[in-house]
């Protein structure tokens, strides 16, 4: 009985303490810094790239979601995304600019199978290194630190701007939508594929949502995530789209790839054991976030959202003028 008693006792200890060690050492959203810093530290220890591959983003099980390897799920994600948006109506040359690009998984397979011209930016230099090191000579993609709140690029320089997943990175969603539609040439057409929350104007968090959605914020650096509607009003905001924003939801087609992150880590255990005791701390750590995350989007707190924009071929200010005109005509 008194064995009982301790055995509880001290599994009651460890949890607490990884409780509060998991609190304690999250990677809070400072800055563009302390994500890049962030994201530089993944790269860096090479654990991610070792789980993930080439690509930071959740994978495309079909719909309704079918078993899958967990890397061709990734790259499937690329393909349904471009047919999604119709990229794949473009001709090769069209130029594509990738925002928060990663190691350049996606940057690379528009290049090599739709002869896209491919230009991904990151804020993590370490990330601009790696996607160098692993893209071939010859494959018209290249790749460099630039900050997406303020594009380095002229107006209306890409035909494509393309974005997964790195949104909820962004403290300024109206800032980011109006940099996203800038650079795009008038016609040119914008895809961004991204994790949201669910519209707290129509129904608010709860007692339970508020602490879970703090901790898929705090621990992987996220200033805040979007809903699906709020970021469509921010694209549409800019006074750059055509029409209106398309939106869908891939919340059913992604959902495998959380538990199926967690599985990877159990069968393929040479990733974190290549890095000793700091490789299976640093990889367990995650696995509470990745948890959330799947009871976040499996419960409909998180919502996957794809948003496809046209940019207007009349310049905003002119075209703000022209609905004011209107307007003014309606009201005479
Ligand atoms: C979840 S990863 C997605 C990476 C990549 N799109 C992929 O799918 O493999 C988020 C990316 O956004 C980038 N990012 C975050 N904040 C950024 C910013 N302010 N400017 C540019 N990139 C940023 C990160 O460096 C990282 O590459």
């Amino acid at each position: 009985m008194n064995l009982l008693v301790a055995a509880l006792g001290i599994l009651f200890s460890v949890m607490v303490l990884g409780i509060a060690l998991y609190l304690l050492t999250a990677r809070r959203y400072q800055s563009s810094d302390s994500v890049a810093h962030s994201y530089d530290e993944w790269t860096e220890d090479g654990i991610l790239e070792f789980y993930w591959g080439e690509h930071i983003h959740l994978g495309h099980y079909g719909s309704p979601p079918q078993h899958k390897d967990f890397l061709k799920a990734k790259e499937d994600f690329v393909h349904e995304m471009v047919r999604w948006g119709g990229l794949d109506q473009r001709p090769p040359g069209t130029t594509v600019l990738d925002v928060g690009c990663g190691i350049g998984g996606s940057s690379r397979i528009l290049a090599r199978n739709y002869g896209f011209a491919v230009t991904g930016i990151t804020i993590s230099p370490q990330q601009v290194k790696r996607a160098q090191e692993l893209t071939p000579e010859g494959l018209t993609v290249q790749f460099q630190v630039d900050d997406a709140m303020a594009l380095s690029f002229p107006d209306a320089s890409f035909d494509v701007v393309w974005s997964i997943e790195a949104g909820p990175h962004m403290p300024d969603k109206a800032v980011f939508a109006r940099e996203l539609m800038r650079v795009l040439k008038p016609g040119g057409v914008l895809v961004v594929a991204d994790w949201n929350q669910r519209d707290d104007r129509q129904k608010p968090l709860n007692f339970w949502e508020k602490p879970v959605m703090r901790q898929l914020l705090d621990q992987w650096s996220h200033p805040a995530f979007a809903s699906i509607e709020g970021f469509a009003e921010c694209l549409e905001a800019t006074g750059f789209v055509e029409g209106n924003v398309i939106t869908t939801d891939w919340t059913d087609p992604t959902l495998p790839s959380w538990l199926d992150t967690i599985w990877q880590g159990i069968i393929r255990p040479q990733g974190w054991m290549k890095y000793g005791v700091s490789g299976f701390i640093k990889s367990v750590r995650e696995v509470p976030t990745i948890l959330l995350m799947r009871l976040a989007f499996g419960s409909g707190l998180c919502r996957f959202g794809m948003f496809r924009a046209i940019r207007t071929t009349v310049l905003p200010s002119a075209k703000l003028i022209a609905t004011a005109r209107n307007q003014e005509h309606q009201v005479l």
